[in-house]
């Protein structure tokens, strides 16, 4: 590490920063960062453009996104937080629930802003592996958390593996775990589950008022450019968070644009349901070429190339696909449009060709942590 010329918190020059999706060349496919392969809805871009007062602050508190998402949600106003993407909501839950001395625990692997996140509040990761089948562990989770634990970050459907917390399971954990403890359930991919019995942290907000729920526009309603995310929960939890968040962060073209999103609800569901079919039909092709794929529920396909995920993932580069490889651990796929398909399944057949262990029947169950 080159020196600093100033004195920074260790913790934190020993931190990685963030690392993006890798770009795409011209004749790539990026399937690096699950965004969603259409364009903006054409109300969308009209909102965005009508949003222009840029000499003015945007309104601090979106009251107005904060209101629509209110009605859908059948909350009050006070119980929503918006935030420049979920992630920056992600930090702010955090920063306002563990500092030094504190513990966080999370799956492992999941959300690879996490373990920086943690690191930025002062706290302690505490990762529990995720089992075999790539799901939560919640009985281990739930016997990670001490008196020092402040925050349990649940994702579901998990990035980078894809499947999601069964929702009696969900239910389970949360009546098993101290109700004064911080249950945050990162639904980042939630538009695009399919499974009846996963997760719905919206259905449990009356219930449990120690739990909050994140969700996106980046991913199913194809926002991410524009950075606008939100929190439930409690009205005095989202309070005390909403102390936490960098003022002024969510602009008003943001904001806009979400609007116009949730008003094409019905346009932005016809796309989502283009994805999942498009995903069911990759992972059934996958698993057909030899893969063990784990069951996604999101916008993404995991191929648990341990050891050889570096080369596997040149072969795809190879064959156009920048996709996101885990070190030794695996590689993400997100699900793009009708002609990836082709590609992916000629540069992961290239793959197992090359390395036939990989197959289901030769490895044995792969590890996750
Ligand atoms: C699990 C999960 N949570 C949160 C986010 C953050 O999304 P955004 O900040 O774009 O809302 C992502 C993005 O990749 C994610 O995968």
């Amino acid at each position: 590490m080159t020196e600093t010329p100033v004195v920074l918190r260790p913790a934190i020059l020993a931190q990685a920063a963030y690392q993006q999706g890798k770009p795409a060349g011209p004749n790539d496919v990026k399937l690096s960062s699950n965004e969603l392969p259409f364009a903006p809805l054409p109300s969308v871009l009209a909102a965005v453009r009508a949003a222009d007062a840029l000499n003015r602050y945007p309104d601090a508190t979106a009251a107005r996104l904060r209101g629509a998402l209110a009605t859908r949600f059948d909350v009050a106003a006070d119980q929503v937080l918006v935030g420049a993407g979920s992630v920056a909501l992600l930090y702010a839950a955090a920063l306002a629930a563990a500092g030094p001395g504190d513990e966080i625990v999370y799956a492992w692997n999941s959300f690879e802003a996490y373990p920086g996140m943690v690191t930025v509040t002062g706290a302690t990761s505490v990762q529990v592996p995720l089992r075999p089948d790539a799901t939560h562990d919640l009985d281990a989770m739930a016997e990670a958390i001490t008196d020092r634990t402040r925050l349990v970050i649940l994702c579901t459907p998990n990035n980078p593996t894809g499947p999601v917390i069964a929702h009696d399971d969900l239910v389970a954990f949360l009546d098993r775990v101290r109700d004064d403890l911080l249950v945050l359930v990162d639904e980042a991919y939630v538009e695009f589950v399919t499974d009846r019995g996963a997760a719905d942290a919206s259905k449990l907000l009356g219930t449990y008022r120690n739990m909050i729920m994140a969700r996106t526009f980046s991913k199913a309603w194809g926002l991410a450019g524009l950075r606008v995310g939100y929190l439930i929960g409690d009205a005095q939890v989202i309070r005390g968070i909403r102390s936490a968040t960098i003022p002024l962060s969510t602009t008003g073209q943001a904001e806009a644009a979400a609007l116009a999103a949730l008003e094409a609800s019905d346009e932005a569901a016809r796309r989502v349901t283009e994805v999942t079919v498009r995903r069911n039909e990759l992972s059934r092709a996958l698993r057909d070429q030899g893969w063990d794929i784990p069951d996604s529920q999101a916008n993404f396909v995991w191929l648990a190339t341990r050891e050889r995920t570096a080369e596997a993932d040149s072969i795809l580069r190879e064959h156009g696909i920048i996709a996101r490889p885990y070190e030794s651990v695996g590689i993400r796929v997100t699900i793009g449009d009708d002609a990836s398909v082709v590609r992916i399944l000629t540069a992961t057949a290239a793959v197992i060709d090359r390395y036939p262990y990989l197959r289901r029947d030769q490895s044995g169950l792969p590890e996750y942590a």
